[in-house]
């Protein structure tokens, strides 16, 4: 029989800079869904990705004196940029898409195109008011107080030839999808949506999708000069990533439409209106829902750089640990609405609900066992009518919570399993197993008490891995592997584990925090964290826009030879030559290029630096020079060729 297929996705994250805790949230509750949805024995497609396009990047990378696709690259690919902290946070995603990816670029071309050409897309001016940080165009009456309805801010007059999209067209069947049925979660976003933007005065406005005010964007082919609207572009991700209009992959019939798209709450106006809109003008199946998420706020605002109050993932994840840090995020705020987030909830939530309750649940059973059998259950047993009121909870767990996670309340559903668990720490208080210990005779009745616990402690820990995977998988460690009980299927079951287990205590799971000294650690942690840092960009200097003659002669390029080429420590991107540059003794420069070398093939050739720039450290390395590359983009997609030059030229000689 065909496996259950489910696609979800996350909002495809802005690289205007680096991520926070609120970024973190909404990609580990998505993480959660999808491993929920592998253990039940679904066949998942996880996507998540990165948004790159924008007047805010070009603007962004100008300021730092890097071309755009530098910019971005170091945001998504550098050190502790979007992947890596994915790939800190445990994220199991199946395809991870960048706008900036060659076949997105193109499919978003020939999907312009064909808006263009079945008439919903059509060219006109553009007269309004326009958020840059945001990239949205807004009406008069749209503005808040003059302002950008959507983050507050300063809003400036627009005008430009532009393309429309015909939105208004779709108006009513906009509003059916959002009134009738269940397209939109949770229910109570519904009303803003239709009132604010299909039922307002005018009523659906048709969407302005091009640009003609900057260059960073996917070029419409059929008309230079012209952009396509980042959201138009951003959208489509959740398609070209499986295929649509691209051959790069191959699982749209498998996948689409997607189950699920995640998305915090002030993007639901183009999950839940432009984008059904866009597929419906291309007569494209819809997504089954999309999921508006609440905010993580931080003294009562929301988080971002520009507010000063960000909060680092990584100081939280490298201190905390993953689990911790994932656990807290969907355990204390209901995802629906917004939380606020605090240091010190974060400390009472691993002290009491990690450390105390399952911490102590897992260390305590699994002690007794050792201390009491040498590790190993004896098979005999004594059943008594104690046991009944936890086992029927355990047993029962998994439906409860299956009921709470098919809904994404994933606050609910963790909250079923801890009654379990509170309910297992007060039947060790009740049992009084160190008292049955005491009395050879109480061997079996010792026995059946140690099972009941650990059979709980199994499936609360099944249950639990989609939230704490690596915890789950020490916690089955402990309980001598769970190889054949730790799925779906044995998670309703009683007695799945083998009856003489051999478990084994292991190290303590969430050691508990000193809340009062850890406070106020944390604070300083955190303050330094948002303190500005120097740009992480690694990247050479860039040269001179135009410069004079003379000091054009001040540059010292000459030819190198590469004796030796190694991809940099932790780096995606960068590579560090040592170049004999007829000195006698050897230079080292860094160069972004990995990305289009193997190091390997570099050994022995020629090219050529520039040797008299000031030396800069990149990844704690120093780089004296610059090795100079030609640039050029393929396909919406920037290549770098270095400088190759015929070998017969000596190291050291110089251009001119
Ligand atoms: N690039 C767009 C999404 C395009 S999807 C086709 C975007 N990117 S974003 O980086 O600005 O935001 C990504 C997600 O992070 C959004 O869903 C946003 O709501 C979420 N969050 C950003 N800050 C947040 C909090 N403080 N709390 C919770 N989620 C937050 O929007």
């Amino acid at each position: 029989m065909d496996k259950k297929r489910f696609y979800i996705t996350t909002p495809i994250y802005y690289p205007s800079a680096k991520l926070h805790i609120g970024h973190a949230y909404c990609t580990v509750a998505t993480d959660a869904m999808a491993r929920y949805k592998r253990l039940q024995g679904c066949e998942v497609m996880f996507l998540t990705g990165t948004d790159e396009h924008g007047q805010k990047i070009e603007n962004k990378a100008k300021e730092a004196g890097v071309t755009p696709q530098q910019f971005v690259d170091d945001i998504v690919e550098g050190e502790r940029g979007v992947q890596d902290l994915w790939r800190l946070m445990n994220i199991s995603h199946d395809r991870f898409i960048r706008t900036t990816d060659g076949y997105h670029v193109a499919a978003i071309q020939r999907i312009f195109r064909k808006m263009y050409e079945n008439g919903d897309i059509y060219k006109g001016k553009y007269e309004g008011w326009y958020c840059t940080p945001d990239e949205s165009f807004w009406t008069e009456s749209q503005l808040v107080n003059g302002r950008c309805p959507d983050c507050g801010r300063e809003v400036v007059r627009a005008s430009e030839e532009a393309y429309f999209f015909r939105a208004s067209k779709y108006a009513d069947r906009v509003r059916h999808l959002l009134t009738d049925t269940d397209f939109l979660q949770p229910a109570s976003r519904v009303n803003e949506m239709v009132n604010n933007f299909i039922d307002c005065e005018g009523g659906l406005q048709d969407l302005c999708v091009s640009r003609t005010s900057f260059t960073w964007g996917v070029p419409v082919d059929f008309d230079p000069g012209h952009v396509v609207y980042v959201w138009l572009d951003a959208l489509f991700n959740y398609m070209t990533a499986l295929g649509y209009e691209n051959n790069a992959h191959d699982d749209l019939n498998k996948f689409w439409p997607a189950d699920v798209h995640f998305v915090g709450k002030e993007i639901v106006r183009f999950h839940a209106i432009y984008w059904p809109a866009f597929l419906m003008s291309l007569d494209l199946p819809l997504p089954k829902h999309v999921y508006g998420h609440g905010w993580l706020l931080f003294n009562g605002g929301k988080m971002g750089k520009s507010f000063g109050n960000v909060v680092d993932p990584y100081v939280l994840a490298e201190r905390y640990g993953v689990d911790t840090l994932r656990f807290f995020l969907l355990r204390t705020f209901p995802f629906g609405s917004d939380g606020s987030f605090s240091n010190e909830l974060l400390i009472n939530t691993i002290n009491v609900d990690l450390a105390n309750d399952l911490g102590n649940l897992v260390s305590r059973t699994t002690a007794m066992v050792e201390k009491y059998f040498g590790g190993t259950l004896p098979v005999s047993r004594q059943d008594s009518d104690a046991d009944g009121e936890l086992k029927a909870m355990a047993v029962s767990l998994r439906d409860r919570y299956e009921a709470e996670m098919e809904h994404f309340q994933f606050q609910n559903a963790l909250s079923e399993i801890f009654r379990v668990i509170d309910r297992a720490n007060k039947y060790i208080d009740e049992n009084e197993p160190w008292k049955l210990a005491k009395d050879e005779a109480n061997k079996a009745r010792l026995a059946t008490v140690m099972y009941t616990l650990l059979e709980t402690v199994r499936i609360c820990a099944t249950l639990l891995t989609p939230f704490i995977p690596e915890s789950c998988e020490k916690i089955f460690a402990s309980l001598g592997g769970c190889e054949d009980c730790r799925g779906w299927d044995e998670a309703n079951v009683w007695g799945a584990l083998r009856p003489d287990v051999t478990v084994s205590k292991g190290e303590a799971l969430f050691p508990r925090i000193d809340a009062a000294k850890e406070l106020a650690e944390l604070e300083k942690l955190l303050a330094a964290a948002n303190a500005p840092a120097a740009p992480a960009v690694e990247v050479e200097p860039p040269a001179e826009e135009s410069v004079d003659f003379d000091t054009f002669c001040r540059s010292d390029m000459r030819a190198v030879k590469i004796k030796n080429c190694v991809a940099v420590k932790k780096s995606e991107k960068l590579l560090q030559f040592t170049l004999d540059d007829g000195t006698g003794t050897d230079r080292t420069i860094l160069s972004g290029i990995h990305k289009y070398y193997e190091p390997e093939d570099l050994i022995g050739k020629t090219a050529v630096a520039i040797v008299n720039l000031p030396p800069r450290k990149m990844m704690g390395i120093e780089s004296c020079g610059m090795l100079l590359s030609a640039v050029h983009k393929e396909g919406g997609e920037e290549k770098l060729h270095l400088m190759l030059v015929d070998d017969s030229i000596p190291a050291g000689a110089k251009l001119c």
